[in-house]
């Protein structure tokens, strides 16, 4: 191959300009040159394609979200959509493409692959919810904006004897609540791969406000309840004060922590050379601490995330 290209799609994440960074440098490294794609499949479609040097990636390491843009883009699901993209890669003389995005670039990229475009797709999202990964890029920056966030309601909600009830992103995944609720020593954890039981979790409350235990944090994925209307129930029913706080889009900027940088420098690099070594249609990931690649089509319809049983059950321990 002479030229990838490289594109972020879907949500952004914190990492994802040092993933870009890492895949422009170690492919001028090797010789090749790079293309960036503007706003993801969008930008592909649109032929919004720019060469990338060396200079466009210095000072981005330290940046979130992607200086390249992303947008989520569904009409990439239709087939004549996606001849269009690759005519635009062919024009540019585009050999392979990184994508870096959650499930959706993955399904992109799945479809490309089986139109015999070579790809290599980077786990990149705050959701953690990619197959044949233990961590997506992002994900443990949002942790720590979780936990920074929670720090604070805590010494509110401890002053005021409130419970405060924390929402925390993942669409169908638990584990940033997970994590951050096991981090900020949260009372109660609320995930998506539970089944949510409101009356234990009022009775809880209430044995807790009887032993003067009044205040407390209840960490809580999205899309499971209405976390304000929760607040009101859980006040009527036991007396304790709660509110509720959606921390919504701030999860998914600021800066990336290391580990993010890391990962990402890692997982840019190995992806270019896997496309070198003549592999498309690959995804990579990190499993016990070690990088590996696995067939993008297989991880979509074969391989699941495993849920961690023994994390979560710490969640109910350490209150
Ligand atoms: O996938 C990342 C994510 O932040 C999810 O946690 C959340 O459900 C969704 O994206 C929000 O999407 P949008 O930015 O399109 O509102």
């Amino acid at each position: 191959i002479k030229k990838i290209g490289v594109l972020t799609s879907g949500g952004d994440a914190p990492g994802m300009n040092a993933a870009i960074r890492a895949v422009v440098l170690m492919a001028l490294n090797k010789g090749l040159e790079v293309c960036g794609i503007q706003d993801g499949y969008l930008g592909l479609h649109q032929n919004r394609i720019i060469a990338l040097h060396k200079e466009d990636v210095s000072d981005i390491i330290n940046r979130g979200g992607t200086f390249l843009g992303t947008a989520r883009f569904p009409d990439f699901k239709q087939e004549s959509v996606r001849h269009v993209a690759i005519d635009n890669l062919k024009t540019h003389k585009i050999d392979a493409l990184v994508v870096i995005g959650g499930d959706g670039t993955y399904m992109g990229a799945k479809a490309l692959t089986q139109m015999g475009v070579a790809c290599v797709g980077l786990p990149g999202t705050i959701d953690n919810d990619i197959a044949g990964t233990d961590y997506t890029l992002g994900f443990h920056t949002a942790i720590n904006t979780v936990l920074d966030a929670m720090d604070r309601l805590r010494d509110t909600c401890s002053s005021h004897h409130r419970i405060s009830i924390v929402e925390i992103m993942g669409r169908y995944c638990g584990d940033l609540t997970i994590q951050s609720s096991i981090a900020g020593g949260a009372q109660f954890t609320i995930v998506p791969e539970k089944t949510f039981n409101e009356e234990e979790l009022l009775n809880a409350i209430q044995l807790n406000s009887a032993n003067k235990r009044n205040h407390g944090i209840i960490a809580i994925t999205e899309n499971i309840t209405d976390v304000k209307a929760l607040a009101k129930r859980i006040e009527l029913k036991t007396g304790v004060e709660t509110r509720a706080t959606i921390l919504g889009h701030i999860q998914r900027g600021g800066s990336p922590c290391a580990f993010d940088r890391i990962l990402a420098s890692k997982m840019g690099a190995f992806a270019v050379e896997i496309l070198i070594d003549g592999a498309g249609g690959r995804c990579v990931g990190i499993q016990s601490n070690q990088l590996v690649h696995h067939d993008i089509i297989d991880a979509i319809e074969n391989m699941t995330q495993k849920f961690d049983e023994n994390v979560f059950n710490l969640t109910k321990t350490l209150v």
